[in-house]
């Protein structure tokens, strides 16, 4: 017999570290953008597993190339040459303006690497002591020390001190701030393009061109977390490039694999000489199997123009949130993102709007408590994004006087 939901929740309860506040489904099989419960139930996913299964769950031909991979060669480890690894970093830098690739498995891992070679290049080819990061207010850059450091949220450094030395918020769009944090032992300024968990917050053209400005003028480095904004979640393969930004470092995860955990820093071929063999090294980082999968990720981002139909269904979703929030303007504060990363913040605790939609066959997620935030697969149809426009207005109107 199969475990009732209720003994799995026990079991999660039992075996799982208590990390993650889980959404109460289990989920058993999902494809494309459809994802489907232990009771047969569907789901119209517009969270993609937090902007990873980009092209759809299990698309076919990623899942072809793992298989074939899979059966030749899963994993040798960095101690050798791969292939593989080379045809991803090849896709990859032609993608940019940037020429070397450091892989590794997760978002955090790669801005840990980002914040190593900043801190190692000032050092080795500066011959400089500057080691600081400054990084933004409301920003998100992962969960190991440095990156919860980094991040400009105080609930996720909450009960970690002491926290590493050598890092420094400044409020974002305003750049006399950043101009005054700015020292002597300034090495790198880190930023998203728009802050995803911050609330899916796009920065000004005016504010991102007047930091690279800055860093240029200072002698530092421009580093981008482009890990949930990149691979053409924003309709540009990154979203630097929607304002012809040329960072020195920026880094990539979440989409690469399409559900395979792969990550990347990529790096001017200046700025790498800051590392050398053993200055820095990810066991897993980039195995065959995950590069063949990202390799295939590249071209059907590519073949399929999906950056350009992104920014399509962007208009859409858009002109549906306009209209919804003249309707209730009173309950939608503001609409906001680029491409398929949008965020819709409430006026009140987004919570049972999020619920009611979960009920309705809805995934999304909620950022800061009141901004429901869409990550739909880019295989999304207009008409899944119209059918979840038509039901949020109803959750909206089931929350009514909450
Ligand atoms: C902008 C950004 N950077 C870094 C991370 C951390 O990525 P990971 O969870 O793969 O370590 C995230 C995760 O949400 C993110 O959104």
């Amino acid at each position: 017999m199969t475990d009732t939901f209720e003994q799995i929740r026990e079991q999660d309860r039992e075996l799982i570290v208590p990390t993650y506040a889980r959404y109460p489904l289990l989920i058993t099989r999902a494809r494309d953008t459809r994802l489907v419960d232990e009771q047969g139930g569907e789901y119209i996913d517009f969270l993609s597993g937090i902007s990873v299964c980009n092209l759809g769950h299990s698309h076919p031909e990623v899942v072809r190339a793992i298989q074939e991979q899979a059966e030749t060669l899963i994993h040798v480890s960095n101690l050798f040459y791969q292939r593989e690894q080379l045809d991803l970093a090849r896709a990859l830098t032609a993608t940019c303006s940037l020429d070397q690739v450091f892989f590794c498995n997760s978002g955090a891992e790669a801005n840990e690497a980002a914040f190593k070679l900043a801190r190692r290049y000032m050092r080795q080819v500066r011959g400089s002591s500057a080691y600081e990061i400054i990084s933004l207010r409301d920003s998100f850059h992962g969960r190991t020390l440095a990156t919860l450091t980094a991040t400009g949220q105080s609930k996720v450094q909450e009960g970690f001190d002491p926290l590493p030395q050598g890092f420094r918020q400044v409020p974002p769009e305003d750049l006399s701030s950043l101009r005054e944090a700015v020292t002597e032992q300034t090495a790198a300024v880190m930023l998203e393009v728009v802050q995803g968990e911050g609330g899916v917050r796009p920065l000004s053209r005016d504010y991102l061109l007047g930091v690279q400005e800055l860093c240029r003028e200072k002698g530092i480095l421009f580093l981008i977390d482009e890990v949930q904004t990149g691979l053409g979640r924003t309709g540009a393969m990154w979203a630097h490039q929607h304002y012809g930004l040329t960072p020195d470092v920026f880094t990539v995860a979440k989409g690469l694999g399409n559900g395979l955990p792969v990550g990347a820093m990529l790096a001017s071929q200046s700025v790498a000489q800051g590392f050398a063999p053993g200055s820095h090294a990810a066991t897993f980082g980039g195995n065959p199997l995950v590069c063949r999968a990202g390799s295939k990720v590249l071209e059907i981002l590519q073949r399929d123009d999906l950056c350009r139909r992104n920014r399509e269904k962007q208009d859409l979703a858009f002109r549906l949130f306009r209209e919804l929030k003249e309707r209730w303007p009173e309950r939608i504060r503001e609409c906001r993102g680029m491409g398929l990363m949008l965020g819709i913040e409430l006026t009140q605790s987004g919570k049972e709007v999020w619920q009611e939609l979960l009920q309705r066959g809805y995934v999304c997620n909620l950022v800061q408590g009141t901004t429901l935030r869409l990550l739909p697969p880019f295989t999304i149809t207009e008409e899944e994004i119209e059918g979840f426009v038509r039901t949020l207005e109803l959750a909206l109107e089931a929350t009514e006087g909450y």
